[in-house]
């Protein structure tokens, strides 16, 4: 990784504004553009370096994405689930396309989170914390370089905000102009989503509506029905009662947070602000932003970007950690011991967590840090099936998501949010489903993902209902 010079620090903002890409004298010995002395992994190999900087330079004069009193509304509601007041649905795709940034493919997607966060909200009676993995979820870590198909050698793909799937030299040359059009995609994106979640389709008296026809079939979707069937009743109760569901704008608006991997560190420099009245810098290219289980090295770049952001910062917590090294993390990126600044999200693999968690519960909780626990039931139980699809069982992701609860009941902390990729598309992307089953041979019928399999709708609220099962069942002892 060569050092050049950083596109902020020459960028000014005129007139007065909420924030600024203008850099005050640094505190300590952090920057925005201090990573750029550390080792980045995961980067692509950008053939043109002066065409980055001028993106860079460019980026850094866009208006900002998502405003501080937003993010600090989303550290505030994490403080609340850390203390275990509340519970964290952080979903969406794998890796978004920029051809899926639709109307059609940003609603179908809100609307599985909706059907997702209705279950887990009516289950458990706790308040459920909103964050996509959505408007911004464009780059993908690889665990090779290249790829080599026929004797032929070309850089992998990196996600859409890198360059292009197909196996072309031209489509595979990373590309900076890509990371202006991933702002652009990011910010239509969040436009619509806004649209979507304040005008009304968010409403809870819509429920129904959210059940798709092809959900709607299924054990899960029939189960859903009911429990909007319970909620429908519960509006009309409160109306003949004398209070006007209509009138309270709580039961018709949701805040949905975004969130991707800041997997790379230009893009998200070029994005960061300087909040005058927090004195803070913040990461505006999403509310919340988290470190992969690849680029989470202490001393790395990645870590060093973010441990001088005002973000809510999650981390990817894979088997290969050890409870000192989580302890080092959290030491540089909570060093304030701030309730909810962290969010650990364990992806340990089914059967893997009785052994492995309570070390680094421990590890944490013994250094003073109170982070949100989250648990990534998808990434730990990948692999490629006899058909030759990369994919994973809903079993296995159950199984996982059981174990972490049982853990954490054990140790006497609280489960605090799960992590899932999913769309609200009927794919066959994972194996498995109670009745609607998808076995190995069905895996091609609808393979879409650009990247993990998903999991679709009916696998979705099916996995909804055993965590709102869960989570009664951790409250009510
Ligand atoms: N605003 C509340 C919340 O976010 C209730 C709510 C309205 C809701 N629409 C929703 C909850 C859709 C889940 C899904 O929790
Ligand atoms: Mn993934």
């Amino acid at each position: 990784m060569t050092a050049t010079a950083t596109a902020t620090a020459t960028a000014t903002v005129s007139g007065p504004s909420a924030v600024s890409a203008d850099a005050p004298a640094a505190t300590g010995s952090w920057s925005p553009g201090s990573w750029r002395t550390r080792t980045a992994a995961q980067q692509p190999d950008w053939p043109d370096p002066e065409a980055l900087a001028r993106v860079e330079s460019t980026l850094a004069f866009q208006p900002p994405l998502v405003l501080p009193d937003e993010i600090m509304g989303l550290r505030g509601a994490l403080a609340g689930v850390a203390a275990g007041e509340g519970f964290l649905l952080q979903a969406g795709d794998c890796a978004e396309r920029f051809a899926s940034c639709t109307e059609d493919g940003i609603r179908s997607k809100l609307r599985v989170i909706l059907q997702v966060a209705v279950v887990l909200t009516y289950g458990s009676g706790l308040p459920v914390v909103k964050v996509g993995r959505i408007a911004g979820q464009f780059g993908k870590p690889r665990s090779r370089p290249t790829e080599t198909v026929g004797g032929e050698e070309l850089p992998v793909y990196r996600g859409d905000i890198v360059n292009a799937p197909e196996f072309t030299a031209e489509a595979r040359r990373p590309d900076a102009d890509r990371l202006l059009r991933g702002y652009q995609h990011s910010s239509a994106a969040l436009n619509v989503l806004r649209a979507l979640t304040l005008g009304g389709y968010a409403d809870l008296g819509q429920a129904h509506a959210w059940n798709q026809e092809f959900v709607r079939r299924s054990a899960a979707g029939q189960r859903y029905e009911s429990a909007a069937d319970d909620i429908s009743r519960a509006l009309r109760f409160m109306t003949a009662c004398g209070v006007d569901p209509r009138a309270l704008s709580a039961l018709q608006r949701i805040q949905l947070y975004t969130s991707h991997e800041a997997l790379l560190p230009p893009y998200e420099e070029a994005l960061t602000r300087y909040d005058e009245r927090r004195r803070t810098w913040f990461g505006t290219s999403a509310h919340m932003l988290w470190i992969g289980d690849r680029t989470r090295d202490p001393d790395g770049a990645h870590v060093e970007l973010l441990s001088g952001l005002g973000n809510p910062v999650g981390v990817k917590v894979g088997p290969g950690t050890t409870p000192q090294g989580l302890r080092a993390l959290c030491e540089r990126l909570d060093p304030d011991r701030e309730p909810g600044r962290l969010v650990l999200i364990t992806r340990l693999g089914a059967g893997r967590s009785a052994d492995l968690l309570p070390p680094l519960l421990r590890a944490v909780r013994s250094a003073g840090h109170l982070p949100v626990w989250a648990c990534d039931p998808m990434h730990g139980n990948t692999f490629v099936s006899d058909s030759g699809y990369k994919t994973r069982r809903l079993s296995d992701v159950t199984a996982e998501v059981a174990e972490f609860f049982a853990v954490h009941r054990e140790e006497g902390t609280h489960p605090g949010g799960i992590h899932l990729e999913l769309t609200g598309d009927d794919v066959t992307e994972c194996l498995g489903g109670d009745l609607e089953e998808i076995l190995d041979g069905q895996l091609g019928t609808r393979y879409e993902t650009a990247c993990d399999p998903r999991l679709n709708a009916v696998q979705s609220l099916e996995l909804a209902f055993r965590v709102g099962d869960l989570l009664r069942s951790q409250h009510s002892v």
